[in-house]
């Protein structure tokens, strides 16, 4: 894949067939926000709402993960939000393996139009699939790595903090992390 533009690349995404997903989905949810933005939220993979709307985190864990980023004053037009997976899976079961396979490229692209910062992956999916195979989100939660030149770390998806709200004091302290590092680089660009 070579786009150049996110536009672009969202019109091939609408029309992929790359793996079954493209059959059973209403609608591909390619990405939605700032297409500069500084910060990136990478997910799983669409659920129903989403599914129905194209638009990523828009259904219960959506709207807990717009209280976190309200919670540290990060405005959610100014961040991009994707997914490993561009398309539902059916009964919102794990991605597999051929699927991310499959879809991958999309997000390749995705970060290589936006240049984002920061990536934050959100949970353990798309940690694993961003940060390393043997992420445990339990513990690293919250820790920075480099990837290709990239800033990552990995907070709680907000299902899993809908399913155990004892987890939500623990996102509360990563996101408070991953908005002072996101201020520290403005330092660095107003030098
Ligand atoms: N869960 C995800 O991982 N992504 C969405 O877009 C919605 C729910």
């Amino acid at each position: 894949m070579n786009y150049t533009s996110l536009e672009e690349l969202q019109g091939a995404c609408a029309e992929c067939m790359a793996c079954p997903l493209g059959k059973t989905r209403t609608k591909s949810v390619f990405g939605t926000g700032d297409a500069k933005a500084e910060l990136m939220f990478v997910g799983e993979a669409p659920g129903e709402q989403e599914d129905l709307s194209g638009v990523p985190f828009v259904g219960r864990a959506g709207q807990l993960l717009d209280k976190f980023l309200y919670a540290v004053d990060i405005p959610r037009e100014k961040v991009y939000i994707a997914n490993i997976l561009k398309c539902r899976p059916p009964k919102n079961r794990d991605p597999l393996p051929e699927e991310e396979e499959a879809c991958i490229g999309y997000l390749r692209e995705q970060v290589r139009l936006i240049r984002p910062k920061i990536i934050v992956c959100l949970g353990r999916i798309s940690a694993m699939r961003l940060i390393k195979p043997d992420f445990k989100i339990t513990k690293e939660h919250g820790e920075w790595f480099e990837r290709g030149g990239y800033l990552m770390t990995a907070v709680y998806h907000p299902a899993a903090l809908l399913r155990d709200p004892r987890k939500k004091e623990d996102m509360l302290e990563d996101m408070k992390r991953i908005k002072q590092k996101l201020d520290e680089g403005k330092g660095e660009y107003k030098a």
